[in-house]
């Protein structure tokens, strides 16, 4: 028999997986750790089976305890499987920023979950530190992790992350490319691949509204580099002991927009539905392909998993609302300034002649032909001339089913203007779409480009 002993073993040997149409830009060999086959669905238990570990062995946490952390999510969900395999309590300060999914995910493992406000200081008694740190002066047999300070954290990304990718790219990996919040990952993971091959160039991605980046580059904290931003579970208002900045040879800033529409092209593109920070960290290695030869191996390592954030930057209106899509022109744009919004349609029995008559005074070139409600078929302009002229006799008080061609292809007002151009073609001049009241529409060529 094969089994595990329990779920904490399952952790580890995430596998190893080359990215293809994402990159297609860049020289390199690019292959993507992903951490989201942990049972957590994230990087995280890793750090937080070993927390537990050493605290156990120091006798800072007795059976019974109480574990106390500040996290995002990730770090919660990983201790809180520690805590149910060895039977302690957790209680779990968050903040108000991180997705309502992640909370949800904590509290479905029993764990307490408190949430703080986000745009205070790290030092104001109301933040997620602050709480943390009092709760476990409070409570008894408690042991807060303190992920940013405690270096358990990294030393477990020494011990496992590091030497798979080093075993799994048979030691020719030359650039590893990790976002950085608290730390752990980077520094654990590069500090054995450089004992490996000092070569290895180490790339952290950072947030605009975090300390990491102008730290790293002139050694100066400043306080005016920090502001609110979105992305999540990377950059920091503070510099976490688990942070090696001397391992880590640059910084690369990345913006929401483009990390929520990075992680989007992950999900859709090469079928790998991902967090946040994936996100930023494909966007950071897209800006920095100049720096690659094809030669390169480059490893980037991808912490949570997607479903986490499906309510957030794989939502279209929670991206709009953010002006993270404000480039898409959709169906509905077009609709909505087309200055005469009347449906216009005849029936199927309609004389060819009353047809045309309608054409001329509307100034229309194709109309929709109905049957009752449904919609069988369109006349144009053109197909009503060429029939008049072959047939100059006997013609207009013909029905004009007799001259109709295929009905326009339906749409939805959600399509983008990039694939309803595609609808588009010489026998297909326009498409019918529905809105939310049931209201047809006709869209053609001239009325996009009208409204663009
Ligand atoms: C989604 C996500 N990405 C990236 C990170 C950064 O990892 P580290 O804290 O090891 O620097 C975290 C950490 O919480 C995370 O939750």
């Amino acid at each position: 028999m094969s089994y595990y002993n329990n779920i904490l073993e399952t952790i580890g040997n995430t596998p190893l997986v080359k990215l293809n149409k994402v990159v297609s830009q860049v020289p390199a060999l690019v292959l993507a750790k992903i951490e989201t086959f942990n049972p957590g669905n994230s990087i995280k238990d890793r750090m937080a089976v070993k927390m537990i570990d050493d605290a156990e062995v120091a006798g800072k946490l007795k059976p019974g305890g109480t574990i106390i952390e500040c996290t995002s999510g990730n770090t919660g969900m990983g201790l809180a499987l520690v805590a149910c395999v060895r039977g302690y309590k957790c209680i779990f300060t968050t903040s108000d920023k991180q997705s309502k999914e992640k909370i949800d995910l904590l509290k479905a493992l029993g764990a307490e979950v408190i949430v703080c406000p986000t745009n205070v200081e790290p030092t104001d008694p109301r933040s997620y530190y602050s709480v943390a740190e009092k709760l476990s002066k409070e409570i008894n047999n408690s042991f807060w992790c303190n992920q940013y300070d405690n270096l358990s954290n990294s030393q477990a990304h020494y011990e496992s992350t590091g030497p798979e990718i080093w075993q799994q790219t048979e030691g020719k990996i030359t650039h590893l490319i990790v976002g950085v919040g608290t730390g752990g990952t980077i520094s654990g993971t590069a500090r054995f691949l450089k004992e490996k091959n000092p070569n290895i160039k180490i790339w952290g991605i950072d947030t605009y509204g975090s300390v990491f980046k102008k730290y790293h580059e002139t050694g100066i904290f400043d306080e005016k580099e920090i502001y609110p931003y979105i992305t999540e579970g990377i950059g920091e208002d503070i510099l976490p002991k688990n942070v090696d900045f001397s391992i880590i040879d640059l910084f690369e800033k990345v913006s929401d927009k483009d990390a929520a529409l990075a992680a989007r092209r992950l999900a859709r593109e090469e079928g790998i539905l991902l967090g946040y920070s994936a996100g930023s960290a494909l966007a950071g290695l897209i800006q920095l392909s100049g720096k690659l030869t094809k030669d390169d191996v480059v490893v980037l390592i991808f912490h949570d998993h997607g479903s986490r954030y499906i309510g957030k930057i794989y939502n279209d209106d929670w991206m709009r609302e953010r002006g993270f899509l404000d480039s898409e022109i959709k169906v509905k744009d077009l609709i909505s300034a087309k200055k005469d919004k009347a449906f216009y349609y005849v029936q199927s029995v309609e004389k060819i002649r009353n047809v045309l008559k309608i054409m001329k005074e509307r100034d229309i070139s194709q109309l929709p032909v109905l049957e009752n409600e449904n919609i069988i078929g369109t006349v144009s302009e053109n197909s009503i001339l060429s029939f008049i002229l072959e047939n100059p006799l006997d013609n207009a008080d013909k029905e004009v089913k007799l001259i109709m061609s295929d009905p326009m292809p339906k749409v939805s007002m959600d399509l983008p203007l990039s694939l309803l151009n595609k609808c588009f073609s010489e026998k297909i001049p326009g498409v019918i779409t529905k809105d939310q009241n049931d209201h047809y529409h006709v869209l053609t060529k001239y009325d996009v480009i009208r409204a663009l």
